[in-house]
């Protein structure tokens, strides 16, 4: 089985302060979103890498093999842009989306990802998400803390994020994409059923600079 992965790479990257694209940004010897880009053309189950890149800029992204798209304002809308460009070649049942900000990603979880979702009829999308191991507060009004929630029964979401396809579109089409932080939300949103899948602590999200150190500190030793 072989599935299309969008790589969603059209981030200004702000929190980063790299004064460009984060997806662009040097990651031990590399831009960031080519550690993606490597991790998904050595999964066995992806035959195609998309990735949504920031507007006018494609030009920057010269992996060999992907094919890019215009990315939109927020993520989610990179997201729709991506999966109207993968659908238009036909509808491939399942997608795989996945943040360029997660380089650390492993062909295993993509494909645990990918096999795990084709075989549960009952799902429509099944998430990379870890145990939390911090305790988790609620705070209310003028922070103060109105709520200790139970750590037991949180998860905290990364990607990849493996769909139906047209779960997806129908969550997209039905969905608030401005305000949505993760796909996933969108499909729980309309009704769908998300399963978890459990992520190594290793894949971590560059979010701010001390993330990009971490990050290269764990591929420098991986070689
Ligand atoms: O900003 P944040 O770190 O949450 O972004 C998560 C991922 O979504 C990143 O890989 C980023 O490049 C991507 N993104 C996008 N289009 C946007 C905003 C973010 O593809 N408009």
């Amino acid at each position: 089985m072989g599935v299309p992965a969008l790589i969603v790479a059209a981030g200004s990257g702000q929190r980063l302060g790299a004064g460009g694209p984060k997806a662009l940004v040097e990651l031990a010897g590399r831009p960031l979103y080519a550690w993606s880009v490597d991790a998904f053309r050595r999964a066995t189950h992806i035959d195609r890498i998309f990735v949504a890149v920031p507007p006018g800029q494609a030009g920057l992204f010269t992996e060999p093999g992907i094919v890019t798209v215009e990315g939109g304002e927020t993520r989610s809308h990179s997201v729709a842009n991506g999966l109207a460009a993968i659908t238009a070649e036909g509808d491939p049942g399942l997608v795989v989306v996945h943040d360029a900000a997660r380089p650390l990603v492993s062909p295993a979880l993509i494909d645990a990802a990918v096999i795990g979702l084709d075989s549960d009829s009952g799902l429509h999308a099944l998430i990379a998400a870890a145990p939390v191991t911090d305790t988790v507060k609620r705070l209310g009004e003028e922070g103060v803390v109105a709520e200790t929630l139970d750590r037991s029964q949180l998860v905290a979401v990364q990607t990849p994020q493996v769909f139906r396809v047209e779960m997806l579109q129908r969550a997209i089409e039905a969905g608030d994409l401005a305000a949505a932080t993760d796909d996933a939300a969108l499909v729980e949103a309309v009704g769908g059923s998300v399963g978890v899948i459990e992520s190594p602590s290793g894949n971590i999200k560059v979010t701010v600079p001390g993330d990009l150190e971490l990050a290269a500190h764990f591929l420098e030793g991986s070689r």
